[in-house]
């Protein structure tokens, strides 16, 4: 009994500690700050266990149709670049102040099941968005197969499947350095300024290919 009650006062010490310690703003909530590497690991074990139960019953369909890659270029082309690059494209402004820093998935290609979980359901604390919200099971499962062949594609192919213009300047939009004509960042016709609010129409793919 005595030794119930020591447990309890310890426990009722302890979130009282934990409420000052938040109350005090003494934690950093700051995207720049990492986890500590303890956090990190939990965080890790909680997002592995949560989406590998969770996709296990999931059937994964033919993804080798040609018209549903097309299809997932176009939605991904569209939706997810902006955080998950693709052929030639170098990183994005976005990309690099997320904490997480979401996945590059023109290096890999995510387990097809585990993928149409976590484009469905999204993944808290992250920003990585729940697109089931706003996308049917096939179109989600488009996407699944354009991940499948992204790591493999030329960027040639990724543009002609996305329908965007073959030869627009692929543009990283690099805040810190100015345009250079290195191999990297082809020759741009058009002075490279990056006008967000109203694109002209010569300025129009190649920011569709660094925003969208
Ligand atoms: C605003 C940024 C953002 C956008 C837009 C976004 N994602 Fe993500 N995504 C993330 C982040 C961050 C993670 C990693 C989360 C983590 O670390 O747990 C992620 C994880 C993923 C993963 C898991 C990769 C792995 O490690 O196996 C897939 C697959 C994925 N996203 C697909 C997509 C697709 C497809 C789209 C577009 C429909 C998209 N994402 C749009 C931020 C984004």
């Amino acid at each position: 009994m005595k030794y119930l009650k020591g447990m309890i006062a310890l426990v009722i010490v302890v979130i009282i500690a934990i409420a000052a310690w938040i109350w005090t703003g003494s934690y950093n909530v700051g995207a720049d700050s990492p986890h500590w590497a303890f956090t990190r690991y939990v965080i890790g074990q909680l997002r592995e266990h949560s989406i590998e139960s969770r996709s296990a019953d999931i059937t994964v369909p033919n993804l080798d149709d040609p018209a549903l890659v097309a299809e997932g270029a176009h939605h991904y082309a569209e939706m997810c670049t902006g955080c998950h690059l693709a052929p030639g494209m170098g990183d994005s402004e976005l990309r690099e102040g997320l904490y997480p820093r979401p996945p590059n998935l023109t290096h890999f290609a995510p387990d097809p099941a585990e993928a149409f979980w976590i484009i469905k359901h999204g993944i808290k604390m992250t920003a990585m968005p729940a697109w089931g919200k706003t996308h049917d099971d096939q179109k989600i499962w488009a996407m699944v197969a354009y991940l499948q062949k992204q790591p493999h594609m030329s960027v040639e192919r990724y543009r002609e499947l996305a329908g965007l213009p073959a030869m627009a300047p692929v543009m990283t939009h690099e805040a810190t350095s100015p345009a250079t004509t290195d191999s990297a960042v082809p020759a741009m016709s058009a002075p490279m300024t990056v006008t967000p609010a109203a694109p002209s129409s010569a300025a129009a793919p190649a920011k569709a290919a660094s925003t969208h």
